[in-house]
């Protein structure tokens, strides 16, 4: 893991105050993040940990869409966990936050049974990227499944040009392989399998993609005891 410039959620801390409007405002955030738990079915006793969740906003989507569900949230930012906890605070639900880097996670092995995470990976550079990938795949259950919202390949060239918006303000090198479509080649080399893109958005900063791959599964015991 090579070390890597911390990006806030609006590239500067001092943003962070405008961060749930501006989100609201220009990434569709209601839709894609609907489809993104669509996408996930969550189901009752599941472990769902929301990566890099920011204010909060799809981890209590998230839980109020499946209140017998366990979801965590984890972000980096000490701060945006303030509002995340805040939010859900006022919502009236209990939700557990921790701060920690989605490079290095704390928490077991095969612990989650889903990852879900949202306009987070074109924070990370490459090296970054795989090594966040790493630490998921080691934190679900064979056979968990990770769900992704995030900047994708542009659809077209208009969708290229708006994108040079996020990319100004959230820097060239972490997001040049999102708009490349390079997330599933990344899933692929880090052991998810049945990885696919599965939806684009078309926003005012570009396409949003969502992805999801699977852990592989156990070989069943009978199969193991022959092999
Ligand atoms: C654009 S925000 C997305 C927040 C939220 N998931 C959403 O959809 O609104 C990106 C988030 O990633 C967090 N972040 C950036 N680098 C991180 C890292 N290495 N580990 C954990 N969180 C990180 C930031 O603090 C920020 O909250």
């Amino acid at each position: 893991m090579t070390t890597q410039r911390y990006i806030p959620a609006l590239a500067y801390r001092s943003l962070t105050a405008l961060y749930d409007p501006i989100v609201r405002l220009t990434t569709r955030e209601r839709r894609v993040k609907a489809a993104l738990l669509k996408q996930a079915q969550l189901r009752a006793g599941q472990r769902v940990l929301d990566l890099a969740c920011g204010t909060g906003t799809l981890t209590l989507s998230a839980k109020q869409m499946q209140p017998q569900a366990t979801i965590l949230g984890v972000d980096g930012d000490p701060n945006i966990l303030r509002k995340a906890r805040n939010k859900c605070e006022k919502a009236g639900v209990n939700i557990h936050f921790d701060e920690a880097l989605a490079q290095r996670l704390p928490y077991a092995d095969a612990s989650f049974d889903l990852v879900i995470s949202s306009l987070f990976f074109h924070h990370l550079d490459r090296d970054n990227k795989l090594a966040a990938l790493h630490e998921i795949s080691r934190v679900l259950k064979p056979g968990g499944i990770l769900h992704i919202a995030d900047w994708g390949k542009a659809a077209n060239v208009f969708m290229r040009t708006l994108f040079y918006g996020v990319q100004m303000l959230d820097g060239f090198t972490n997001t040049s392989d999102n708009v490349a479509g390079r997330l599933v080649e990344f899933l692929v080399a880090s052991g998810f399998v049945q990885v696919r893109e599965t939806t684009r958005f078309a926003t005012v900063l570009g396409t949003l993609s969502l992805y999801q791959g699977q852990t592989p599964k156990v070989l069943d015991s009978g199969l193991e005891s022959i092999l």
